[in-house]
C-alpha cells in the first residue's frame, strides 16, 4: 500500500489542469451500454474508479479500451447480465449499470453494496422507481435480480434527493414507454452532464439541473462520442490547496460556475478569486476568517468538499461549525485531523473546529476517498513532515494528484511500499 509524504510549509504557486469528472465519467459510462456500437468518451480521468468501470463493462461483453483521457466503449453484444460483488464492493457506483442492463436487455442482476466508510448508502429509492416502471425485483443472497419485458413511464418522487438514483432512473427511463416524471431529482452538474450525453444518443429529457425531470421514452439509442465536463470537486481542492498554504495558483480548464457555492464560501474567509468562463485565480490570505458550512444537495455546499473545507478551518481565525447532512458517518477525518493539532469536536452531525496557530505534520491514515484529499491539504499547511497511509483511496478519485501538487512547487513524494 502506498504512502504520500509531505514536508509542509511550501505556499503553492503556478498553474494546475483540472482533469474530467470521475463523478460524470462513470454513469456516461454506463450509458454506453443503452446504444449499440462503439462509443467514444473524451476527457475522462485515468482513475481507478474509471479502470474498474472500464472492466465491468467488459465483464458484461462489451469491448472497452482506456487511454489517455478517452474511453472507447463497443456495445454491440451484452453477453452478461450480471454485475458480481467484486466489482461492486470495490466501487459502489458499479450500480449504475443497474438501470442501463434492465432498459437494454430486460434483466439485470447486481450485487447489493454494502455500506461503506462514510455511511449505509442504501439503494430503496432506486429500486422504488425501477418497480414504478413495472420491474419485478427479487433481493436474494446479496444481489438484486430486476426484471422487465416491457418497462413504462412512471411518476416518481424521490424523499431525497440522490445522484445515483436519479441517473440510474433517468438512464432506465429513456428506453421505457411513454413519459416519466422523476420529482425532487437531484440537481448536480453531473445529473445534467449525463441528460447531454443521453440527448446525444436520442433520448428525450427536459429538466436536467432543475428538481423534476421530464424523460419521454424512445424505442432506441445511438452510441455516444461525448466530452465529460471538468471535475468541480478536483476543482475545489485545488482551490483549498491555494488557499491554506497563502498560495497563487491558476486554475485552468474547470468550470466556476460547478462551485459557486464553494467559491462564496471561500470568499468569506478571506480568499481572493478571480475567475472567467474556465480558469480561476486563487490568493490565499495571511490568517484565514471562520466560516460556518452545511453540506446539502447542489446548489448547496457539496459533501464532498465537507473534510477540504475542514482542513482549511483547522488554521482559521475563530470558531466554524460544520454540519453533515448528507452523510451520517463523514467525520473519519476529524481523528486524523488532530493528530495532526487540530482543535475538533464533534457533537452529531456537527464538528466544532477550532483554528490553531498551526497544524505539525504526522503519520495518518486515510479513510475514504475525500479524507484523504484533506489530509493532503492539512499536510501542506502543517510544519514538518506527514505521512499518509492508505493512499489508494485518493488514487481513486485524484488523478496524477502529487505530479499536480509538485508542479505547484509542493514537497510532495509518494512512497511505494
Ligand atoms: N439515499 C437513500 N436511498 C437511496 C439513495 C440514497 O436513502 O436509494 C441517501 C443516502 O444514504 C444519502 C443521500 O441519500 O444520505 C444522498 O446520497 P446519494 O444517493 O446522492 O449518493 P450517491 O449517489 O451514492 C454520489 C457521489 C458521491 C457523493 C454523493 C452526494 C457518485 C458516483 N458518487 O453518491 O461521491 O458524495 O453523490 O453528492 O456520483 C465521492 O466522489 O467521493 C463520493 C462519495
Amino acid at each position: 500500500m502506498d504512502k504520500i509524504e509531505i514536508e509542509g510549509g511550501t505556499r503553492l504557486k503556478g498553474n494546475v489542469k483540472i482533469s474530467g469528472a470521475k463523478n460524470a465519467a462513470l454513469p456516461v459510462m454506463a450509458a454506453s451500454i443503452l446504444g449499440s456500437g462503439e462509443s467514444t468518451i473524451l476527457n475522462v480521468p485515468l482513475l481507478r474508479d474509471i479502470t474498474t468501470m472500464g472492466k465491468l463493462l467488459g465483464h458484461l461483453g462489451m469491448g472497452y479500451h482506456l487511454e489517455d483521457d478517452e474511453a472507447i466503449l463497443q456495445s454491440e453484444n451484452i453477453t452478461s447480465i450480471e454485475a458480481p460483488y467484486d466489482f461492486v464492493k470495490t466501487m459502489r457506483a458499479s450500480v449504475l449499470v443497474l438501470g442501463p442492463l434492465l432498459a437494454r436487455t430486460g434483466e439485470a442482476k447486481v450485487s447489493l453494496p454494502g455500506g461503506c466508510a462514510i455511511g449505509a448508502r442504501p439503494i430503496n429509492l432506486h429500486i422504488m422507481g425501477l418497480q414504478k416502471m413495472g420491474a419485478k425485483i427479487l433481493l436474494s443472497d446479496g444481489y438484486i435480480h430486476a426484471k422487465a419485458k416491457k418497462l413504462h413511464g412512471a411518476t416518481i418522487y424521490f424523499d431525497m434527493p440522490t445522484v445515483t438514483g436519479t441517473e440510474n432512473l433517468m438512464m432506465t427511463a429513456t428506453l421505457a414507454e411513454g413519459e416519466t416524471l422523476l420529482e425532487n431529482a437531484a440537481c448536480e452538474p453531473e445529473i445534467v452532464d449525463l441528460a447531454n450525453a443521453l440527448v446525444s444518443m436520442g433520448a428525450n429529457i427536459e429538466g436536467a439541473g432543475t428538481s423534476i425531470i421530464k424523460i419521454k421514452g424512445v424505442s432506441g439509442l445511438r452510441p455516444l462520442r461525448y466530452r465529460i465536463i471538468p471535475d468541480r470537486i478536483e476543482t475545489g481542492t485545488f482551490l483549498t490547496a491555494a488557499a491554506i498554504t497563502e498560495g497563487d495558483v491558476t486554475i485552468d480548464n474547470c468550470n466556476p460556475g460547478h462551485a459557486e457555492s464553494f467559491i462564496s464560501k471561500l470568499k468569506e474567509t478571506g480568499v481572493q478569486i478571480r475567475h472567467n468562463s474556465s480558469t480561476i485565480n486563487v490568493r490565499g490570505p495571511l490568517q484565514l476568517k471562520s466560516e460556518d458550512i452545511k453540506t446539502m444537495p447542489h446548489p448547496g455546499f457539496p459533501t464532498d468538499m465537507q473534510a477540504q473545507f475542514m482542513a482549511l478551518m483547522t488554521i482559521a481565525d475563530g470558531t466554524s461549525l460544520i454540519t453533515e447532512n448528507i452523510f451520517e458517518n463523514r467525520f473519519m477525518h476529524v481523528a486524523e485531523l488532530k493528530r495532526m493539532g487540530a482543535d475538533i469536536k464533534i457533537e452529531g452531525a456537527t464538528a466544532t473546529v477550532k483554528g490553531v496557530d498551526f497544524l505539525k505534520g504526522a503519520p495518518v491514515m486515510a479513510t475514504d476517498l475525500r479524507a484523504s484529499a484533506s489530509l493532503i491539504l492539512a499536510g501542506l499547511a502543517a510544519k514538518g513532515t506527514t505521512v499518509i497511509d492508505r493512499v489508494y483511496h485518493l488514487d481513486r478519485g485524484y488523478e496524477k494528484i502529487e505530479a499536480k501538487f509538485e508542479q505547484l512547487g509542493a514537497k510532495i513524494k509518494r512512497i511505494k511500499v
